[in-house]
């Protein structure tokens, strides 16, 4: 999608997460001089495929396995400095070179171990089904004005005061949460003081690197994680992740304005997962379900939790192309529908007997939609090889296109698989 008028490329999820996001951003990446991540932290599970290898990156742009591609951890992720390091030395491990090609926001806040054990606790009333990963907690204390930046780590004396009452307050919550654990100052000053050295080295205002980059005419390509209906603003609250995944947080994550933003680019799957709870209109709640978990491979990148699974839910990505103002879409994993004789679309709801076509807010008025199903032919052929939209069978080509329409945005690639090349762009 990089051209004439497309510097700055905005690639977000539009459904729950887990779109195939990774991959796309692996072959766009290839274009891409810097690759930013702007929101979430270690609860994504970016999956990308290189020949028989297999990387999943959690909070290291997806560009960081393209040598000639810079990446960026923006001001809006919030990072969990363990995992990140951990996730660097797998990537060295496996040949990967990552010196002078990551810097990392003075402004990200830090996860602490103190946010997952808050993280827990809190699962165990209100069961959102989170990825225990801490990303509530930190989010919860850099809004009310009590986060720990990674820029803070230039100061260890004033940020040991600062964990002092962190973790008196993290600590009183623990107790309140009815937890056994507690937070232990020695462990978390040790842990910063393991890092600081390390990370420091990498830290610098993000903000101000991307615009340099967009000013010089370089090729910038945002990272979204998670996807719309996760959004803190727009997704199936409470049911949701506590950042803005839609192409809004973009901006505001990676710290340059919007106008900056060319475009943004919709991943969705040709069907409909999601992990964690909350509502799923278009769940197959039979074997047909079952069966889209099993080819489709649906289990969490970081948890490893199944995932639920359904039919494409127009109604969705339609109210996703809104709010993110979509210029195109990414469809992935057609090959998963390859085997089925009839699949199913949703093209609307009706609520209590009554249609609707708009994207409810209340999660009580979800659990009581029920899809309107348009079913299309299957085409019971590989698509595993199809390069061009005229090597699809023609089934899967109505089916495209039927998608297209209903969603009111044009496809822009296909992936037929999850190697690099099995990739139409449209
Ligand atoms: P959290 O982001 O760990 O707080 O989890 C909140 C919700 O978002 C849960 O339903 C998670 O399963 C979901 N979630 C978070 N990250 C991802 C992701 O990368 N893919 C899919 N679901 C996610």
């Amino acid at each position: 999608m990089f051209g004439p008028d497309c510097a700055c490329l905005v690639v977000v999820g539009a459904q729950w997460g887990d779109e195939g996001k990774g991959k796309l951003v692996d072959v766009l990446a290839e274009s891409a001089d810097l690759v930013v991540r702007y929101q979430g932290g270690a609860n994504a599970g970016h999956t990308v495929v290189i020949g028989d290898e297999q990387f999943i990156l959690q909070q290291i742009p997806s560009g960081i396995l393209h040598p000639g591609t810079s990446c960026v951890v923006g001001n809006g992720v919030v990072l969990d400095p363990q995992t990140f390091f951990e996730e660097l030395d797998r990537l060295h491990a496996k040949g990967i070179a990552t010196d002078g090609r990551i810097l990392v926001s003075d402004r990200a806040h830090l996860v602490l171990p103190y946010h997952k054990l808050l993280d827990q606790a809190g699962e165990k009333s209100q069961k959102i089904g989170t990825t225990g990963r801490g990303i509530g907690p930190t989010y919860e204390d850099k809004y009310g004005r009590r986060g720990l930046r990674v820029g803070d780590l230039r100061n260890q004396d004033q940020t040991r005061k600062l964990l002092v009452e962190r973790l008196e307050r993290a600590n009183a919550l623990l107790e309140m949460l009815g937890a056994t654990e507690r937070a232990s100052l020695d462990q978390h000053t040790a842990l910063l003081q393991r890092i600081a050295p390390r990370l420091l080295p990498l830290t610098t205002d993000t903000g101000l690197v991307v615009d340099r980059a967009i000013k010089a005419g370089q090729r910038v390509l945002m990272e979204g994680a998670q996807g719309a209906l996760l959004d803190v603003d727009h997704g199936t609250y409470p049911f949701v992740t506590s950042s803005n995944t839609t192409a809004g947080g973009a901006a505001v994550g990676a710290g340059i304005g919007p106008t900056a933003i060319d475009a943004v680019l919709g991943v969705v799957k040709a069907y409909t997962t999601r992990v964690g709870n909350g509502p799923l209109p278009t769940e197959a709640r039979d074997e047909r379900g079952a069966e889209l978990r099993r080819l489709g491979g649906e289990f969490g990148a970081v948890t490893g939790r199944a995932r639920r699974c359904g039919w494409f839910d127009a109604t969705v990505v339609r109210y996703a192309a809104r709010v993110n103002g979509l210029s195109g879409l990414a469809v992935t994993k057609l090959d998963v529908l390859d085997s089925f004789a009839e699949i199913p679309v949703g093209t609307a709801y009706q609520i209590d007997g009554d249609p609707c076509e708009e994207f409810p807010a209340g999660v009580e008025l979800l659990e009581r939609a029920r899809p309107v199903y348009q079913s299309l032919a299957g085409w019971k052929r590989s698509t595993g090889e199809a390069r061009t939209l005229a090597d699809l069978p023609r089934e899967a080509r109505v089916y495209l296109d039927r998608l297209e329409q209903l969603a009111g945005v044009p496809i822009r690639y296909v992936s037929v698989g999850t190697r690099r090349d099995q990739i139409i762009a449209v």
